[in-house]
Protein backbone atom coordinates (compact mmCIF):
# COMPACT_ATOMS: atom_id res chain seq x y z
CA UNK A 1 0.00 0.00 0.00
CA UNK A 2 1.95 3.27 -1.50
CA UNK A 3 -0.39 6.64 -1.65
CA UNK A 4 -3.78 6.34 -0.81
CA UNK A 5 -6.73 8.99 -2.26
CA UNK A 6 -9.62 9.12 -0.57
CA UNK A 7 -11.61 12.29 -1.98
CA UNK A 8 -14.65 13.24 -0.04
CA UNK A 9 -13.88 10.67 2.54
CA UNK A 10 -15.52 13.63 4.79
CA UNK A 11 -19.06 14.50 4.47
CA UNK A 12 -19.82 18.28 5.24
CA UNK A 13 -21.52 17.25 8.86
CA UNK A 14 -18.59 15.74 9.64
CA UNK A 15 -16.37 18.20 8.57
CA UNK A 16 -18.41 20.93 10.48
CA UNK A 17 -18.64 18.79 13.53
CA UNK A 18 -14.11 18.71 13.36
CA UNK A 19 -13.66 21.68 13.08
CA UNK A 20 -16.00 22.66 16.45
CA UNK A 21 -13.59 20.38 17.56
CA UNK A 22 -10.32 21.97 16.33
CA UNK A 23 -11.56 26.00 17.54
CA UNK A 24 -11.62 24.62 21.06
CA UNK A 25 -7.80 23.48 20.07
CA UNK A 26 -6.76 26.00 18.57
CA UNK A 27 -8.07 28.34 21.85
CA UNK A 28 -6.66 26.28 24.30
CA UNK A 29 -3.10 25.71 22.13
CA UNK A 30 -2.96 28.86 19.80
CA UNK A 31 -1.50 29.14 16.75
CA UNK A 32 1.80 30.43 16.25
CA UNK A 33 4.41 30.67 13.41
CA UNK A 34 7.22 28.12 13.35
CA UNK A 35 10.25 28.98 11.95
CA UNK A 36 13.30 26.65 10.08
CA UNK A 37 16.05 25.31 12.37
CA UNK A 38 19.30 27.31 11.50
CA UNK A 39 18.26 30.12 9.43
CA UNK A 40 15.25 31.03 11.61
CA UNK A 41 13.01 32.21 8.29
CA UNK A 42 9.29 31.89 9.09
CA UNK A 43 7.44 29.27 7.30
CA UNK A 44 4.23 30.40 5.52
CA UNK A 45 2.03 28.42 7.63
CA UNK A 46 0.51 28.87 10.93
CA UNK A 47 0.37 25.36 13.40
CA UNK A 48 -0.31 23.97 16.46
CA UNK A 49 -1.17 20.56 17.31
CA UNK A 50 -3.64 18.34 19.60
CA UNK A 51 -2.64 14.69 20.76
CA UNK A 52 0.27 13.59 23.40
CA UNK A 53 3.00 14.90 20.87
CA UNK A 54 3.11 17.98 19.05
CA UNK A 55 5.68 18.49 15.80
CA UNK A 56 7.15 22.32 16.18
CA UNK A 57 10.28 23.68 14.92
CA UNK A 58 12.27 26.66 15.80
CA UNK A 59 15.74 28.47 14.69
CA UNK A 60 17.41 27.27 18.32
CA UNK A 61 16.59 23.38 18.21
CA UNK A 62 15.13 22.99 14.70
CA UNK A 63 12.58 19.99 14.33
CA UNK A 64 11.09 17.85 16.73
CA UNK A 65 7.96 16.69 18.83
CA UNK A 66 7.09 17.39 22.46
CA UNK A 67 4.57 17.22 24.80
CA UNK A 68 3.74 21.35 25.48
CA UNK A 69 2.80 24.44 23.38
CA UNK A 70 6.24 26.49 22.70
CA UNK A 71 4.87 29.91 23.27
CA UNK A 72 2.60 28.45 26.65
CA UNK A 73 4.39 25.84 27.94
CA UNK A 74 1.12 23.65 28.48
CA UNK A 75 0.38 19.81 27.08
CA UNK A 76 -1.17 19.70 23.78
CA UNK A 77 -5.12 19.49 24.17
CA UNK A 78 -6.37 15.98 23.29
CA UNK A 79 -7.12 14.32 20.06
CA UNK A 80 -10.30 14.72 19.06
CA UNK A 81 -12.76 11.47 19.23
CA UNK A 82 -13.60 11.50 15.17
CA UNK A 83 -9.78 11.66 14.24
CA UNK A 84 -8.77 8.24 16.43
CA UNK A 85 -12.07 6.79 14.65
CA UNK A 86 -10.64 7.68 11.47
CA UNK A 87 -7.54 6.87 12.17
CA UNK A 88 -8.25 3.02 12.75
CA UNK A 89 -10.57 2.87 10.31
CA UNK A 90 -8.29 3.95 7.22
CA UNK A 91 -5.02 2.51 8.86
CA UNK A 92 -5.83 -0.13 11.12
CA UNK A 93 -2.29 0.09 12.16
CA UNK A 94 -2.39 -1.65 15.76
CA UNK A 95 -1.74 1.42 17.95
CA UNK A 96 -3.16 5.32 18.08
CA UNK A 97 -1.87 7.85 16.03
CA UNK A 98 0.29 10.44 18.73
CA UNK A 99 0.65 13.38 17.17
CA UNK A 100 -1.89 15.69 15.05
CA UNK A 101 -0.50 18.64 13.47
CA UNK A 102 -3.00 21.43 12.72
CA UNK A 103 -1.44 23.39 10.00
CA UNK A 104 -3.56 26.55 8.62
CA UNK A 105 -3.11 27.94 5.11
CA UNK A 106 -3.82 31.60 4.37
CA UNK A 107 -4.36 32.53 0.78
CA UNK A 108 -0.93 33.06 0.14
CA UNK A 109 0.65 30.27 1.88
CA UNK A 110 2.74 26.91 0.67
CA UNK A 111 4.34 24.38 1.86
CA UNK A 112 7.79 23.27 0.10
CA UNK A 113 8.72 19.46 -0.65
CA UNK A 114 9.94 17.28 2.21
CA UNK A 115 9.67 14.18 3.30
CA UNK A 116 7.99 13.30 7.13
CA UNK A 117 10.48 11.71 8.89
CA UNK A 118 10.84 13.14 12.38
CA UNK A 119 9.21 10.05 13.72
CA UNK A 120 10.75 6.52 15.17
CA UNK A 121 8.21 4.49 13.68
CA UNK A 122 7.59 4.38 9.91
CA UNK A 123 5.82 1.42 10.07
CA UNK A 124 2.47 3.81 10.69
CA UNK A 125 0.96 5.97 7.44
CA UNK A 126 0.61 9.40 8.38
CA UNK A 127 -2.82 10.50 7.23
CA UNK A 128 -3.65 13.69 6.24
CA UNK A 129 -7.19 15.72 6.19
CA UNK A 130 -8.19 18.99 4.43
CA UNK A 131 -10.43 21.67 5.05
CA UNK A 132 -12.07 24.59 3.84
CA UNK A 133 -9.82 25.98 0.77
CA UNK A 134 -8.73 23.51 -1.81
CA UNK A 135 -4.92 23.28 -1.83
CA UNK A 136 -2.52 21.94 -5.30
CA UNK A 137 -0.82 19.35 -3.46
CA UNK A 138 2.52 17.67 -5.16
CA UNK A 139 3.70 13.91 -4.37
CA UNK A 140 6.50 12.52 -5.47
CA UNK A 141 9.25 9.53 -4.70
CA UNK A 142 11.75 9.66 -1.90
CA UNK A 143 14.26 11.08 -4.40
CA UNK A 144 13.97 14.88 -6.11
CA UNK A 145 14.38 13.25 -9.10
CA UNK A 146 11.54 11.48 -9.40
CA UNK A 147 8.35 12.81 -11.14
CA UNK A 148 5.72 14.14 -9.04
CA UNK A 149 1.88 14.07 -9.64
CA UNK A 150 -0.51 16.78 -8.65
CA UNK A 151 -3.80 16.29 -6.46
CA UNK A 152 -6.55 18.69 -5.68
CA UNK A 153 -7.10 18.34 -2.12
CA UNK A 154 -10.78 19.64 -1.65
CA UNK A 155 -12.40 19.93 1.78
CA UNK A 156 -13.12 16.78 3.75
CA UNK A 157 -10.70 14.56 1.36
CA UNK A 158 -8.33 12.19 2.74
CA UNK A 159 -4.57 11.45 1.62
CA UNK A 160 -2.04 8.46 3.09
CA UNK A 161 1.11 8.15 3.10
CA UNK A 162 2.00 4.50 3.69
CA UNK A 163 4.37 1.81 2.44
CA UNK A 164 6.53 2.05 0.09
CA UNK A 165 4.86 5.87 0.11
CA UNK A 166 5.64 6.69 3.86
CA UNK A 167 8.98 8.72 2.70
CA UNK A 168 7.42 10.20 -0.23
CA UNK A 169 8.51 13.51 -1.19
CA UNK A 170 5.10 15.93 -0.72
CA UNK A 171 3.48 19.70 -0.54
CA UNK A 172 1.78 22.30 -1.01
CA UNK A 173 2.37 24.51 -4.43
CA UNK A 174 -0.89 26.89 -3.40
CA UNK A 175 -3.89 27.60 -1.54
CA UNK A 176 -7.35 28.49 -4.21
CA UNK A 177 -8.92 30.84 -2.62
CA UNK A 178 -12.20 31.27 -2.15
CA UNK A 179 -13.21 27.92 -2.77
CA UNK A 180 -14.45 26.83 0.06
CA UNK A 181 -16.94 28.34 2.38
CA UNK A 182 -15.95 25.82 5.06
CA UNK A 183 -13.90 28.64 6.98
CA UNK A 184 -16.00 32.02 7.47
CA UNK A 185 -11.99 33.32 7.70
CA UNK A 186 -11.12 31.41 4.46
CA UNK A 187 -7.99 29.84 4.09
CA UNK A 188 -7.42 26.01 4.85
CA UNK A 189 -6.47 23.69 7.64
CA UNK A 190 -4.50 20.33 7.31
CA UNK A 191 -3.91 18.16 9.46
CA UNK A 192 -1.40 15.99 9.63
CA UNK A 193 -2.04 12.23 12.27
CA UNK A 194 0.98 10.49 12.69
CA UNK A 195 2.75 7.54 14.76
CA UNK A 196 5.96 8.81 16.73
CA UNK A 197 7.14 5.80 18.89
CA UNK A 198 7.06 2.26 17.84
CA UNK A 199 4.69 1.03 19.73
CA UNK A 200 5.52 -1.23 22.82
C1 LIG B 1 2.28 18.56 5.47
O1 LIG B 1 2.90 17.83 4.73
O2 LIG B 1 2.66 18.79 6.62
C2 LIG B 1 1.01 19.23 5.01
C3 LIG B 1 0.41 18.66 3.79
C4 LIG B 1 -0.87 19.37 3.45
O3 LIG B 1 -1.05 20.54 3.86
O4 LIG B 1 -1.73 18.80 2.77
FE1 LIG C 1 4.41 16.53 5.52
Amino acid sequence: MGLEFLPGKLRREQQVTLLRALRDVMDEAPLFTPTMPRSGKPMSVRMTNCGPLGWVTDKERGYRYQATHPITGRPWPAMPQMLLHLWDEVTRYRAPPEACLVNYYDDDAKMGLHQDKDEEDFDAPVLSVSLGDTAIFRAGGRSRRDPTRRFELESGDVVVLGGEDRLALHGIDRVLAGTSDLLPEGGRINLTLRRVTKPG
